[in-house]
């Protein structure tokens, strides 16, 4: 029974844990003692049709396994997930029949068979009328902007145009919901530009849902209404690119080195003094130690942790600014597990 139209996709407390190889099946694979691995850990998403949506974050957050349970090829270990308004467990099939899935390394095509006769055979997998299957073939491949190309068997193909291939085949069941996972991986740039390009003209033409996963940000930022960063299984942020940008805290960042302080003064003063990213080193063995730091919270107390300094003994060598780049900041907050204030 459909449920909960409401939004095009939803999960709530959304769990996999992968666990590890046991007793004669470790033996035969030689695997090492694992731990379990909470893959996906208690995921809270609510999307709205025609959304952009992207998942991102680093290498191992979780994405693909959230994507793999979004279009049923995996089970969750607990918690709900509902697509189009069916369950992914006990309406496997309905909502099956709702996307599409492409990912990033696609092995599934026919070798010997062009592009075009690879869609046809996977039209005929999907239930299309075979009447209506050529004109959707050409539909498609205008729509990922394959032409003449189409014809030519498959292993002739550059990686971008297998990745559009893929995409068009995501699109032959016409999806309401569609699952890119690292579409452009591993394509040149040019093929990065027009896969961006059709998937803005996807979202705006036909009110398509898109999920797409990446670690790009400025895929993201560039693609996305809304934006959920994902670290070690879980949500870490969820919002607008503004709202991220706001959460990541000030581009300024400032580098002290000074002498004769120690390591703990300048979490004390970083806490006093509400600073992001805090951290210390000791560049040489002389006694120096390097304190670098961000605003957070909009105002600048540059003038009160460098008086601080001094007041605790510190002598100040340097003070200099500089500004991260949006990935920078992406990987502080990945670093720090949590969003800015
Ligand atoms: N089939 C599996 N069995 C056991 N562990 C797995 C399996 N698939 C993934 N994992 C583990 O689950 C975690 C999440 O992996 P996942 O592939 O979902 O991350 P990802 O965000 O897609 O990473 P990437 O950016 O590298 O594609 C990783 O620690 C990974 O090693
Ligand atoms: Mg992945």
């Amino acid at each position: 029974m459909k449920t909960e139209e409401t939004y095009a996709l939803e999960t709530k407390n959304l769990i996999k844990v992968y666990q590890p190889p046991s007793g004669i099946r470790r033996a035969l694979m030689r695997a090492p003692i694992q731990d379990k691995i909470r893959a996906v850990d208690n995921v809270n998403l609510q999307i709205k049709q025609g959304e952009i949506f992207g998942v991102l974050g680093p290498n191992g957050a979780g994405k693909t396994t959230l994507f793999k349970i979004l279009t049923t090829l995996m089970r969750p270990t607990t918690g709900r997930a509902i697509v189009g308004g069916f369950d992914v467990v006990a309406e496997e099939n309905k909502v099956k029949c709702l996307i599409g899935f492409v990912t990033g390394e696609e092995r599934s095509f026919y070798w010997r068979l062009t592009g075009r006769q690879n869609l046809a055979f996977f039209a005929g997998l999907c239930n299309i009328r075979r009447s209506e299957i050529p004109e959707r073939i050409d539909n498609v491949l205008q729509e990922v902007g394959l032409g003449k190309e189409a014809n030519n068997m498959f292993y002739s193909f550059s990686s971008g145009m297998k990745q559009k291939l893929s995409i068009a085949r995501a699109l032959l069941t016409e999806p309401k919901v569609l699952f890119l996972d690292e579409p452009t991986r591993s394509v040149d740039v040019l093929a990065i530009a027009e896969i961006k390009q059709f998937i803005k003209r996807l979202a705006s033409k036909n009110r398509q849902t898109v999920l797409l996963a990446t670690h790009r940000l400025e895929e993201a930022e560039e693609l996305c209404d809304r934006i959920a960063v994902m670290n070690k299984g879980r949500i870490i942020f969820c919002g607008t690119v503004d709202e991220l940008r706001k959460a990541l805290g000030s581009r300024e960042r400032y580098e002290i080195l000074a002498q004769d302080i120690s390591h703990s003064r300048c979490f004390a003063i970083g806490e006093k003094y509400k600073l992001g990213n805090v951290e210390t080193e000791n560049p040489s063995e002389n006694g120096l130690l390097k304190l670098s730091f961000t605003f957070t919270n909009g105002c600048n107390p540059l003038s009160g942790v460098l008086r601080d300094i001094l007041t605790a003994g510190g002598t100040i060598l340097s003070c200099n600014r500089s500004e991260r780049s949006l990935e920078e900041m992406f990987v502080d907050l990945v670093k720090g597990d949590r969003i800015g204030s």
